[in-house]
């Protein structure tokens, strides 16, 4: 099922006067297609923004999940930046985070296991011997209720899950909404909200694997992260509990090409896999966190948020593997990842920002991904 119109565009024919039509069509559309069906026989759709400078972003309802994400380049061709599958069984069949929402809680908790108010918590552990991204089948792997939204920014869509009470270990039914905003200021703005009706970690982002040039390497990506400060981890990835000023090799305070340093990061594969400490004035203000730019296609993409921390992780996971998108095999340092969030691990490191949500507090989470040209 396919349809298209101006402005929003919702399933089934809608037809509306010409001269409003018009006026909505300078603001984007939105189009919903499917997307096949779960092995459970879950539909998922699959939600295409348009902006008005025809930037185009692909969500589908499983995972809440960015698959495509169309700019153009410094001569206004367009490309996709974003690494991920063509068809929803490749996702289905296991893949690397490819653009998902990833939580409950992101990243690492170590041992699977948390106290919280005097209760101990188990949760599922499947990056032995921790629990990771939200657990066997965290919230990247289920399928969301979807909603276009109305926003005078640009074309939106709101993504609506909630996580049981128990789902892989975690306390509370955990209410979540994501929406996506495709802005006419060519911007990928992504805003989180959750509740909850008992205490629960909760630390949300979106795992997006970024490569401007849309192939080969990302090592001559020159980044810049805004922060002095990072949190170094165990041979698992799980944090230390200390928080270290960056050295020669972890600093991107001055914009670095990717590749410079990083073969003196030890570890099997290796590669940049870190939390950064960003700097902020104001707790929970949006800030500029990080700058990708990279010279042949004259792409910059720069990231501001709310959250305390980014991860930067050089896909080190990647071998060649896994085919994507038009039989593009990603290789080893083919993307980049920077993930807006609380510090790993933060639940059993008390000296880390608090990422516990109680019942009647609001989470809330902003993240902006800016796309330019030069
Ligand atoms: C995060 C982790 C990595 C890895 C990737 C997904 O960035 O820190 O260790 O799990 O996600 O493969």
């Amino acid at each position: 099922m396919e349809c298209v119109a101006a402005g929003l565009l919702l399933a089934g024919a809608v037809t509306e006067p010409t001269a409003t039509a018009a006026k909505k069509k300078n603001k984007g559309t939105v189009k919903k297609e499917a997307f096949g069906k779960t092995t459970d026989g879950k539909a998922v759709e699959a939600y295409t923004l348009v902006n008005k400078n025809g930037l185009k972003a692909r969500i589908i309802t499983y995972g809440a999940m960015l698959t495509e994400m169309h700019v153009p380049d410094k001569n206004g061709k367009f490309g996709d930046i974003v690494l991920g599958h063509d068809k929803l069984e490749d996702y289905l069949d296991g893949h690397s985070y490819f653009g998902v929402t990833t939580g409950r809680v992101a990243n690492r908790i170590a041992g699977g296991k948390f106290t919280l108010d005097g209760s101990e918590y188990t949760l599922a552990t499947n990056n032995d011997p921790n629990h990771l991204h939200g657990g066997t089948e965290g919230i990247d792997k289920k399928v969301w209720s979807a909603r276009v939204s109305r926003s005078k920014a640009g074309p939106a869509v709101a993504f609506s899950y909630t996580s049981p009470n128990g789902e892989e270990g975690y306390p509370g039914n955990l209410k979540m909404k994501v929406t996506y905003t495709l802005t006419n200021n060519d911007e990928l703005r992504i805003d989180y909200v959750a509740t909850t009706d008992k205490a629960t970690p909760v630390n949300l982002t979106n795992h997006a694997y970024w490569n401007l040039a849309g192939k080969g390497t990302i090592l001559d990506h020159i980044l810049q992260i805004n922060a002095d400060h990072y949190t170094p981890v165990d041979a698992t990835g799980i944090p230390t509990g200390e928080i270290l000023k960056v050295d020669d090799v972890m600093s991107f305070i001055k914009p670095t090409a990717i590749g410079v340093r990083i073969d003196k990061l030890a570890g099997e594969p290796g590669g940049y896999d870190h939390n950064y400490c960003l700097n902020k004035k104001e707790f929970g203000s949006l800030g500029l966190a990080a700058r990708v730019e990279e010279s042949t296609s004259g792409r910059v993409l720069e990231i501001f948020t709310t959250e305390p921390g980014i991860q930067f992780y050089t896909g080190n996971f990647l071998d060649g593997t896994e085919v994507g998108k038009g039989g593009w095999k990603y290789e080893f340092r083919n993307a980049l990842c920077l993930e807006t969030q609380h510090f790993p691990d933060s639940i059993n490191h008390p000296q880390f920002p608090n990422t516990v949500l109680r019942p009647k507090q609001k989470y809330t989470q902003t993240t902006i991904h800016k796309f330019i040209t030069k």
